[in-house]
């Protein structure tokens, strides 16, 4: 009887993951022979015309909208902090990093960035020129019945 069980939760768990694999998106290579090469498409551009992005709501870490390529960041050098540190603010003309970008999760004010923000790329991306992968049905809080202050 025990042994019934057993075999009949075993086959359910077995057609389980059977239907379930049917949903796994492909991982091995061409077919039929996996490891035949494939031509890489083409890397879409980055928008690089250093226009700032409006924001899609307030917390949204703001996309780069300058070219990064070859900016080094690592434990020991952070290429972006070299602008956008404040005391680099008045040569660089860069937008500071913000103030919470100097407090430790304790809400402490440090004098120079936050480790938990020390990895821009981490938060702040570019934006590529490139068709939208799925679909997006995003709407603004704007849109959505909210009103900003002073504009009745
Ligand atoms: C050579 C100076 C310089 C370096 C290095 C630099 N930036 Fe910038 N950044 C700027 C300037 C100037 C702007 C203002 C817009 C512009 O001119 O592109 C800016 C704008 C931005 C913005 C948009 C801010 C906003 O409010 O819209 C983000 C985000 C940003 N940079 C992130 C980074 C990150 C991340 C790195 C490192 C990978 C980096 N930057 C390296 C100079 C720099
Ligand atoms: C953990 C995510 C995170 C990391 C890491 C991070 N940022 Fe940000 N950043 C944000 C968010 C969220 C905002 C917008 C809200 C705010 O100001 O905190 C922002 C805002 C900014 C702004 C706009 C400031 C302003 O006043 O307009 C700049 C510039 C910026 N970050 C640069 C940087 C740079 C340079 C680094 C790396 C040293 C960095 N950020 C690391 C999340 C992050």
């Amino acid at each position: 009887m025990g042994q019934l069980r057993l075999s009949i939760a075993l086959a359910a768990c077995f057609s389980a993951s059977f239907v379930m694999a049917q949903n796994v998106p492909e991982l091995s290579g061409p077919q039929p022979d996996p490891m035949r090469s494939v031509p890489a498409a083409p890397i879409a551009q980055f928008v690089t015309d250093d226009v700032r992005q409006m924001r899609a709501y307030p917390e949204q870490p703001p996309v780069i909208p300058h070219s990064i390529e070859g900016y080094q960041l690592s434990v020991n050098t952070n290429r972006c902090m070299s602008c956008h540190t404040r005391e680099m603010t008045r040569g660089s003309g860069a937008p500071m990093i913000s103030i919470t970008h100097y407090m430790t999760r304790e809400a402490q004010m440090l004098a120079d960035v936050s480790p938990r923000r020390y990895f821009c790329t981490q938060c702040h991306v570019p934006q590529a020129d490139a068709p939208a992968l799925i679909g997006n049905t995003f709407t603004d809080m704007s849109e959505l019945g909210a009103t900003g202050a002073g504009s009745e």
